[in-house]
C-alpha cells in the first residue's frame, strides 16, 4: 500500500464522504450516475414525475437508493397536492426488480392511509434514509467479521455509498474489513455494459483509497483459480423466501465459478430488499432494458447495425451457491426457506 495513505481504522470507518440522493426541503437532488466518473452533475427533481424518470434513466439506481428516492417523490406530490395514489403507482413502476422500491412506497401508502400530511410524510422519507445507512454500518460489521485477516475479494456492480443512503451494503462489508486488516485486496468486475463497476465502484474505492483493481467481468474465473480471493461479495435487488437473491446481471455466474473454485460467496442486504411474498427465484421479474445499451459503449455504437441484442439486467442466484447472507438484523449461514422464515416470519 501506499505510505501517504490515509486508511486507518478511524478514517476508513468514517471516510464515507459521498450522498447521492438529497433532500432540501421542496426538491431532491441527485447526483448523476450516468455521468460518473467523469461528471460530478447534480440534477434537481421537483416533482414526483422527475423522481420517476430519474429512475426510469438511471441517475439514481442501486435497490435502496431507488426506494430512498421514491419515496421523497411521494413526499413532493403530498407537498404540491398531487393525487397519491397514481403518483404511488407510477413510481411503482419505474422499475421492477428491486423490491426495495416497492417496501418504500408501501410504507409511505401505510403513512397515508394513516391520514398522514406533507410533513409527516417528510419524517418517514427521512426515517426509511436515515435506517438504511445504519443498516449498512452495522451489516459491514456483521459481514467484515466472516472474513479471515489477510483475504482478497472480488465484488460486482456497485453497491457502496451511491447505491443507498450511504456506506454501503456489500462494499460497506468491504470499507469495514479493509479498515480491520481483513480484506488487503479489493477487485470489482467492470459490470458490462452500464459499468457499474468500472464507472461506480472505483470512483468510490479511490476516493476511500482503499487499494483495489477493476478486473473485466470476464477475468473472474481465471481470479478466483489464481488463489487472490477468498470471497465474492455483492449485494441484491431481492432476496425470496428461499434465500434465492436477484442481483445484477453475471451475479450467478460469478456463484457457480466461486463455487467451483472453494471462493466463498456473500449477498449483503438490508431486510427491506427480503421479499418474503416472493417463493423463489422463479418468481422475480428480470428486468429486460433497451438493446442500445449493449450495441453501444459510452453513447458510441460499437456494433455493425442491423444486429440484435437481449440485455436482462439482473439474474437470479440460487441459495444453495450462497454462504451467507448478511442483513441488518443477522447473518444466515447457508441459506434456505426454514432459516429465512426465522429470521424473517411469515
Ligand atoms: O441496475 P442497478 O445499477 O440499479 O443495479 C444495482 C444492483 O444490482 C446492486 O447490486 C443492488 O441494487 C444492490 S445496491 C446496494
Amino acid at each position: 500500500m501506499h505510505p501517504t495513505m490515509d486508511t486507518s481504522t478511524q478514517s476508513l470507518r468514517e471516510h464515507d464522504t459521498i450522498r447521492a440522493v438529497r433532500w432540501q426541503g421542496d426538491r431532491l437532488c441527485l447526483l448523476d450516475q450516468r455521468l460518473l466518473p467523469a461528471e460530478e452533475r447534480w440534477i434537481e427533481c421537483l416533482n414526483a414525475e422527475e423522481v420517476t424518470q430519474a429512475i426510469r434513466d438511471l441517475a439514481v439506481r442501486g435497490a435502496p437508493a431507488i426506494g430512498i428516492a421514491a419515496a421523497w417523490g411521494v413526499v413532493l406530490a403530498a407537498q404540491q397536492g398531487a393525487p397519491l395514489d397514481d403518483v404511488l403507482a407510477t413510481l411503482r413502476a419505474a422499475r421492477p426488480t428491486a423490491v426495495n422500491l416497492m417496501w418504500a412506497l408501501d410504507r409511505m401508502k401505510g403513512r397515508i392511509a394513516a391520514g398522514a400530511q406533507a410533513a409527516a410524510l417528510e419524517r418517514e422519507a427521512q426515517s426509511i434514509q436515515d435506517e438504511d445507512l445504519a443498516a449498512n454500518r452495522h451489516m459491514g460489521e456483521l459481514g467484515a467479521a466472516l472474513i479471515a485477516p489477510g483475504s482478497g475479494v472480488l465484488t460486482h456492480c456497485n453497491t457502496g455509498s451511491l447505491a443507498t443512503a450511504g456506506y454501503g451494503t456489500a462494499l460497506g462489508v468491504i470499507r469495514a474489513g479493509v479498515a480491520d486488516g481483513r480484506i488487503n485486496e479489493v477487485f470489482a468486475g467492470e459490470t458490462r455494459p452500464w459499468q457499474q463497476g468500472a464507472r461506480l465502484t472505483m470512483y468510490e474505492l479511490v476516493r476511500d483509497r482503499i487499494p483495489a483493481h477493476l478486473i473485466a467481468d470476464s477475468a473472474a474465473a481465471h481470479l478466483m483459480r489464481s488463489g487472490k480471493v477468498q470471497w465474492v461479495i455483492v449485494g441484491a435487488d431481492r432476496i425470496a423466501a428461499n434465500g434465492d437473491t436477484a442481483n445484477k446481471i453475471g451475479t450467478y455466474q460469478l456463484a457457480i465459478a466461486a463455487r467451483h473454485h472453494g471462493v466463498k460467496f456473500m449477498v449483503v442486504a438490508p431486510s427491506s430488499t427480503v421479499d418474503m411474498a416472493t417463493p423463489d427465484g422463479e418468481a422475480i421479474e428480470i428486468e429486460l432494458r433497451h438493446a442500445d445499451e449493449l450495441l453501444a459503449t459510452g453513447g458510441r455504437r460499437t456494433v455493425v447495425e442491423g444486429a440484435r441484442a437481449w440485455n436482462p439486467v439482473f439474474d437470479v442466484t440460487p441459495a444453495e451457491l450462497i454462504d451467507a447472507i448478511v442483513t441488518e438484523r443477522g447473518v444466515i449461514e447457508r441459506p434456505d426457506a426454514m432459516a429465512m422464515r426465522a429470521m424473517f416470519g411469515q
